[in-house]
């Protein structure tokens, strides 16, 4: 047996909370002996029949000698009384805990008892718990996959703060510290305020004469709403007395709001009204999103899947794209920190660009929308962002957590980004060393320098001249944010050209970026004004409507309003000297982006070629698509110079290489790119692809780009993992599906 956590644990108290820990510490023998003094005696005897307990006790006295770990369970207005006949023997060894709702009552209690407050002493505050009480309703994953708080204090000891946070990782919990006032803030609102609530409502209904009506006819809504006034009215009681202070700032805030919705109402102000609602329901839908990426994180799992069966396809039609995935990302961020208001038109509404439009909400921006594109900020200016309560969740998104990485490093206050498994596994030192090196205090908290982000505010940031060691456009961008708000003037010099949108968009938002050779210059301490943006269609996206239009014969596909900015359009030129048929028509500018209307069709076959690396950085996020094109294409193409695709959302040199395989194309991986052995014959249209079921590994692009393998495909293509589609191209399917591909779509 390894060695036992503790010698002997004694928990005071035994309901739902101290049985279900016990259940743990008992199935992983993480103590060699657990005691339990209750109240009642028939409390302790059925732990002990249980098998919960060694020795039960009515006296805590009797529990707690020789403990090296002392876990006060019960209702938190006990605590005084109980403490008071502990304290003697509480030795300088002992962990002393509790798992109470609200924790300054606790120290409150405890200072009074102590005087001076043991080193062993860490209040603690599991975020897990049910309607059903007692030692009967304990169970051994009551913690797994939640929240346990520990608000250690000056007098904590480490060690001590070490070993309760083994124990409760050991439940399957995540650990988190904070200060005791935080915490009791924090669950006022989160918590306490929703109970009140949940218990406030039934009592208005039962106070009415016709309350067996309410009851009877009441449906799902007051179910939910209700279902926590169940609980044991004992121990909200002291809850609500204990955090009065705090709980009494939140049932302020509710009554506030309450009386707007109210007005609202009564004034018949439906566009107010509507706005109010809105913005619920996007914040609730992103916490879902918070809540799902547990459950990817942990199992991993497969959510949709593509299907897509043989026949002839055509592919037709003149469709617009949506919105610019790094536009709208830039255009959120500026439009935040600017002076003024900034509308926003043309918006990609997908999951990537609305996390970063969420982040700035928490953060205490006002935006209006996304409604059919359109999204109105009420920027803050340089100083005005606010602290958010809890950690920004990122989802899959790289952009943000880059960009945002280095806006953060400025600002008053400190912060973590997470993101979801695909973002949880992707570099971020390449963007905290310079940052670091600016004064910045960021650390990668992931095990190889990988999310959760965490950044300590209140830094005084230096300009720096940073050569770029890979051709990011993220880091860039990331650095020069930051420059925003350092000492000075901050430059980046780049190895090859990337994607120019920060320096454009800080440009219309009335900053002076100098772009000199490969080296992009600014000097902190401006500011920007709110503007209107107008994001063009994402070339990204478009992207693999061109490659599908230029494998499939008589296809004819027209794009319109395509950004072209020449950062980009890598897969133009590329396509072109493949020798697809493409045209770009009708260029003009739309809010400081080049943007044009893309014809492809389907004329002529596709040849391979040796793709110049000058294209690469211009094509980074196409490759996926045009490694289909290559597959269809006759002769090899070899791409080189591509390391970064390793690095995307999935390793997308690998994974392409598994799923064209596993469809029979011939082709080999190389560090930094791909070498395919195209199927294809000149003048021939007939199928390249075999039968396959391939993993997108979550990735959007992935699974598009094999997606439109199956306008060339023999057999049925089955893709698994393609719930990430919505992240930059929402109606992907919709659109295909318009130009004559048929994808099933299972969930
Ligand atoms: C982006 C930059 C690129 C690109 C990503 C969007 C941006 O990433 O792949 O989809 O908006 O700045 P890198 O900076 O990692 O090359």
């Amino acid at each position: 047996m390894t060695q036992a956590l503790f010698k002997k644990v004694a928990f005071i108290g035994f309901g739902l909370i101290g049985s279900s820990l016990a259940r743990v510490i008992q199935q992983q023998k993480l103590a060699e002996q657990v005691v339990a003094s209750t109240r009642s005696i028939k409390t302790w005897q059925d732990a002990k029949a249980l098998g919960l307990i060694t020795h039960g006790y009515t006296d805590p006295v009797a529990a707690v000698e020789h403990a090296d770990l002392v876990i006060l369970a019960l209702p938190v207005q006990a605590t005084q009384a109980v403490l008071q006949r502990i304290a003697p023997y509480i030795g300088d060894q002992t962990i002393l805990t509790d798992v109470g709702s609200t924790k300054g009552n606790v120290v409150e209690a405890a200072k009074k008892v102590f005087g001076s407050l043991p080193e062993g002493f860490v209040p603690g505050h599991p975020i897990a718990g049910s309607e059903h009480t007692g030692v009967h309703a304990g169970k051994a994953d009551l913690f797994a996959g939640h929240k346990v708080i520990l608000t250690p204090l000056e007098s904590s000891a480490p060690w001590a703060v070490q070993q309760l946070t083994q124990l409760w990782q050991a439940t399957g919990a995540e650990v988190v510290c904070m200060s005791v006032q935080k915490h009791d803030e924090v669950l006022a609102h989160t918590s306490h305020l929703p109970h009140l609530m949940a218990f406030n409502l039934v009592a208005q209904f039962t106070s009415r004469q016709d309350n067996l009506d309410i009851f009877r006819y009441a449906a799902g809504g007051f179910r939910d709403f209700s279902r926590i006034a169940a609980s044991d009215p004992q121990m909200w009681h002291d809850i609500f007395l204990s955090n009065k202070d705090a709980i009494l700032k939140a049932v302020d805030g509710f009554e506030t709001q309450l009386q707007q919705i109210r007005r609202l109402i009564e004034q018949e102000d439906s566009n107010h009204l509507m706005q109010v609602l809105q913005d619920a329901q996007s914040a609730r839908q992103h916490f879902n999103h918070m809540l799902k990426k547990n459950t990817v994180l942990e199992k991993e799992h497969v959510t949709q899947q593509f299907t897509i069966l043989p026949k002839k396809h055509h592919f037709k039609g003149t469709f617009t794209i949506p919105g610019d995935k790094s536009v709208s990302h830039r255009s959120i961020m500026f439009g935040s920190i600017a002076e003024g208001t900034t509308n926003v038109t043309g918006f990609l509404e997908g999951e990537d660009a609305l996390a970063t439009l969420q982040a700035f909400k928490d953060m205490g921006v006002h935006i209006e929308g996304p409604k059919d594109g359109k999204v109105t900020i009420h920027g803050v200016g340089m100083s005005g962002l606010k602290a958010p309560t809890q950690a920004l969740y990122m989802g899959n998104s790289g952009t943000s957590m880059r960009l945002l990485s280095g806006m953060l490093c400025a600002q008053q206050f400190d912060t973590v980004m997470t993101g979801d498994a695909s973002l949880s596994k992707r570099p971020m030192e390449r963007i905290a060393k310079p940052l670091r090196d600016m004064g910045a205090q960021i650390q990668t908290t992931g095990e190889k320098g990988t999310p959760p982000v965490s950044i300590t505010g209140q830094q005084v940031l230096k300009g720096i001249h940073y050569q770029l060691p890979m051709a990011s456009a993220q880091v860039k961008s990331g650095i020069l944010l930051a420059g925003l708000w350092a000492q000075g003037e901050t430059s980046v010099a780049e190895p090859e050209p990337t994607r120019d949108h920060t320096e454009r968009m800080l440009r219309a938002f009335g900053y002076d970026v100098k772009t000199e050779g490969n080296t992009i210059t600014l000097t902190g301490g401006g500011k920007l004004v709110g503007t209107d943006i107008q994001v063009p269609s994402d070339i990204s996206s478009a992207a693999f409507f061109m490659v599908g239009a230029a494998i499939c014969e008589d296809s004819d596909v027209t794009l319109e309003a395509v950004g072209i900015n020449p950062t980009r359009t890598g897969v133009i030129e590329i396509l072109k000297q493949m020798g697809a048929d493409i045209s770009v028509n009708n260029a003009r500018i739309a809010g400081g982006e080049p943007i044009a209307d893309i014809r492809i069709r389907g004329t002529r076959t596709l040849k391979g070629i040796h793709i110049p690396e000058d294209q690469v950085p211009l094509a980074i996020d196409e490759f996926p698509a045009l490694f289909v094109a290559a597959s269809c294409a006759e002769g090899q193409t070899v791409l080189t110079g591509a390391a970064e695709l390793r690095v995307k959302e999935s390793d997308r040199i690998q994974v392409m290489v598994d799923g064209l395989q596993a469809m029979g194309i011939d082709c080999t991986p190389t560090p930094d790119g791909i070498v395919i052995e195209g199927k294809g014959q000149s003048g021939d249209w007939s199928p390249i692809f075999k039968g396959a079921e391939v993993q997108s590994h979550h990735d959007h692009r992935i699974a598009m780009s094999f997606s439109i393998a199956g306008i060339r495909a023999a057999e049925k293509i089955v893709i698994h993992g393609t719930e990430t589609v919505a992240t930059s191209f929402p109606t992907f399917t919709q659109l295909a599906n318009e130009a004559g591909l048929t994808i099933d779509t299972v969930d």
